[in-house]
């Protein structure tokens, strides 16, 4: 399998590192032969058919900030759709920046890809959030798939929970905490005391906030995954524009100390009935009263009730793991 990696910062690079290191893992165990021939950042790409050597990469990535000052295979200036065109790859992964107001450049790029007949996949939520529908049927018409399972929950496999082990029964709604963030940020205001903008801080210091954090805040982050969750577990095709969405802002430890002298506590809630993200109060012994910067999703299914999963939203190297499982299913 012959990949084209777009961006190459927390989850490219976590993942290119991963295919080296469990090389001989994938292939024993999943028949996986992954060889990355194209890289491609803002400074431009680097291209080698045989294969990139992470080493040589990130040592590149780290001294000049760009891969594109790799030895012998850097392209300074070279651009994703320029290596789209000439490099031939079965996959095209893409790692780039979410930008929310149109979904480019990464909408043209996953466009461009499948109709090269390459598969896609993601960890970029803004071009499905925007376009699934359109980027979907594009697939099924060259006959490729665009997978996304980094887009939604991190490693934790909330998409693949309703379309594998619920397969055949039917998912009416779900609904639940999509961003780690802000619940990380409800939480120490809640537990601390401390103030929204502390909160937000230590989030950024540990590494949970998006490079533009006002997206967590803001709820366009957990609005446009519930698109992309709903989407794909029942099947309709709504964008970020069918969704009503607010955040976190404006709230202090004061309300959520109120909150909590009622037995509830204010959580950023994604509700997929309504299709919208807002601030609610749950009891404190809900399941989706979670702590810190976890993620935690009921499906609510026709057959069995409500059915909860709970785990860390995000991280590079989580991020990275999704991805590898879309390329395993890719292989199969
Ligand atoms: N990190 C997480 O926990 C996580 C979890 C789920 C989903 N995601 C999503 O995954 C994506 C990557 O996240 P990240 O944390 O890896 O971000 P990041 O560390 O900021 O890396 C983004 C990379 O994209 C590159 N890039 C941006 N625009 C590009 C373009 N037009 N062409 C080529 N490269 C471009 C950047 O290039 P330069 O290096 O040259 O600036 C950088 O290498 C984002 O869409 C994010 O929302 C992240």
């Amino acid at each position: 399998m012959r990949i084209i990696i777009a961006g190459y910062g927390n989850v490219g690079r976590s993942l290119h590192r991963m295919l080296e290191e469990r090389r001989k893992e994938l292939l024993r165990e999943l028949s996986l032969d992954a060889m990355v021939v194209a890289v491609v950042d803002r400074g431009g790409a680097a291209v080698h058919w045989r294969g990139i050597p992470y080493g040589k990469l990130a040592e590149a990535k780290d001294r000049h900030g760009t891969v594109a000052r790799a030895e012998r295979h850097g392209r300074p200036g070279v651009g994703v759709l320029e290596v789209l065109e000439e490099v031939g790859a079965d996959v095209y992964v893409d790692t780039t920046l979410p930008n929310f107001e149109d979904g480019q450049p990464s909408i043209s790029y996953m466009e461009r890809a499948l109709i090269r007949g390459m598969h896609v996949v993601t960890s970029n939520k803004a071009p499905l959030a925007l376009a699934m529908p359109a980027l979907l049927e594009i697939a099924g018409y060259k006959g490729v798939k665009l997978l996304y399972s980094g887009t939604v929950g991190g490693g934790t496999p909330f998409l693949s929970l309703a379309s594998r082990s619920l397969r055949g029964n039917r998912i009416r709604a779900v609904r639940g905490v999509l961003n780690g963030t802000a619940n990380y940020v409800l939480y120490r205001m809640e537990v601390s005391g401390v103030s929204l903008g502390e909160a937000l801080e230590e989030a950024r210091r540990l590494g949970y906030a998006e490079a533009d954090p006002s997206l967590d805040v803001g709820g366009m982050d957990a609005a446009a995954k519930l698109v992309i969750l709903t989407n794909h577990a029942t099947g309709s095709r709504y964008t970020l524009r069918d969704v009503r969405y607010s955040g976190i802002e404006g709230v202090g430890p004061r309300e959520l100390s109120d909150a909590a002298g009622r037995g509830r506590a204010l959580r950023l809630i994604a509700d997929s009935g309504e299709l919208r993200v807002g601030l609610d109060e749950i009891d404190v012994r809900s399941p989706l009263n979670v702590p810190a910067n976890l993620n935690a999703v009921e499906f609510d299914v026709e057959e069995l009730g409500s059915v909860y999963l709970i785990g860390r939203g995000a991280g590079g190297p989580e991020t990275a793991a999704a991805i590898l499982r879309d390329m395993a299913e890719l292989s199969s």
